[in-house]
């Protein structure tokens, strides 16, 4: 599906590379997350996948082209939510999306479907220039689904939205992923990393610096951290240890024996501990 090769880019008139020799694969029918602070180039790469930004060096092949080469059919097949989504302001909703509709040769399907799916049919007659963050959000995502694309962009789809709607995205990109077609989110969200990505590329500063499934990222870093606690004489005393080490950890088994421990916790290692373990930056 896609196919990056030593990818470097900078915008015009600036000196260093915003992008520098990336090089990764998407296959048909997963999830591909990039995962990385602000600032980090995450949507400068999605504009390169997506053909926006065309003066890159190396080689980028979606759907089997060459990026720098797509023409316009190139955009029947990829829909593009982008992290700014851009509307005509005094037309309404509906009236945006039958509009773009309008640009494919595709069938598309009924906007009205899909504006109700996102909790925004009773504002399908309002005008765009009225609409929240969170609305444009929504609209941008469903934008990107008219006309049912093999292949999907999403840039923070999720971000700025409350839990609810965060949530309705969040299956909608699921039900996207089970009619088996193949998406490159973009995120500086972990729990949404962790939750919908089948790869994550940890992004910093334009590089991959590592790149794995969620999973496999967790477990590579397999120090759990376990607090007990038990009583001595009386007393209650708190110790850690990690899961690995816990069976030979002589205090924990001899409290465990005697019947004198009072409290077990354990501490998983969450995507960002590991991001930041790997990368040495935070997410935020
Ligand atoms: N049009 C532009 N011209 C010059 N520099 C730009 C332009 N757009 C982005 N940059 C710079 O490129 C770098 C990467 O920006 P980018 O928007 O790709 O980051 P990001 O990972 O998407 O961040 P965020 O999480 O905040 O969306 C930043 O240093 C940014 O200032
Ligand atoms: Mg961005």
């Amino acid at each position: 599906m896609i196919s990056v090769k030593n990818v470097y880019y900078k915008y015009p008139g600036m000196k260093k590379d915003i992008i520098q020799d990336i090089s990764f694969q998407v296959n048909q029918g997963e999830v591909f997350g990039f995962l990385g602070p602000s600032g980090a180039g995450k949507s400068t790469l999605q504009k390169i996948l997506t053909g926006v930004l065309r003066e890159y060096r190396g080689n980028v092949h979606v759907l089997g082209v060459e990026v720098k080469k797509r023409k316009s059919s190139f955009y029947e097949n990829i829909g593009v939510d982008f992290e700014f989504p851009n509307f005509y302001g005094k037309f309404t909703a509906l009236e945006n999306l039958k509009y773009f509709s309008s640009l494919y040769e595709k069938q598309t399907v009924d906007p009205m479907e899909l504006l109700e799916a996102v909790g925004l049919k009773e504002d399908a007659g309002k005008k765009v220039s009225s609409f929240s963050k969170g609305m444009k959000m929504r609209l941008g995502f469903v934008r990107s689904l008219l006309h049912e694309p093999k292949l999907l962009f999403l840039d923070e789809p999720t971000s700025g939205l409350d839990p609810a709607n965060a949530r309705t995205l969040k299956n909608m990109i699921t039900i996207q992923k089970k009619a088996g077609k193949t998406i490159i989110l973009t995120t500086h969200n972990m729990r949404d990393a962790e939750e919908l990505c089948d790869h994550v590329a940890f992004i910093v500063d334009g590089k991959i610096r590592a790149l794995d499934t969620p999973q496999a990222f967790q477990v590579s870093r397999s120090n759990t951290k376990v607090f007990y606690s038990y009583l001595m004489n009386g007393q209650k005393i708190e110790k850690s240890s990690t899961l690995v080490q816990l069976g030979k950890d002589d205090t924990f088994m001899t409290a465990l024996g005697s019947g004198m421990l009072t409290s077990i916790h354990s501490k998983e290692q969450t995507l960002e501990d590991v991001f930041i373990s790997l990368t040495g930056r935070g997410l935020q």
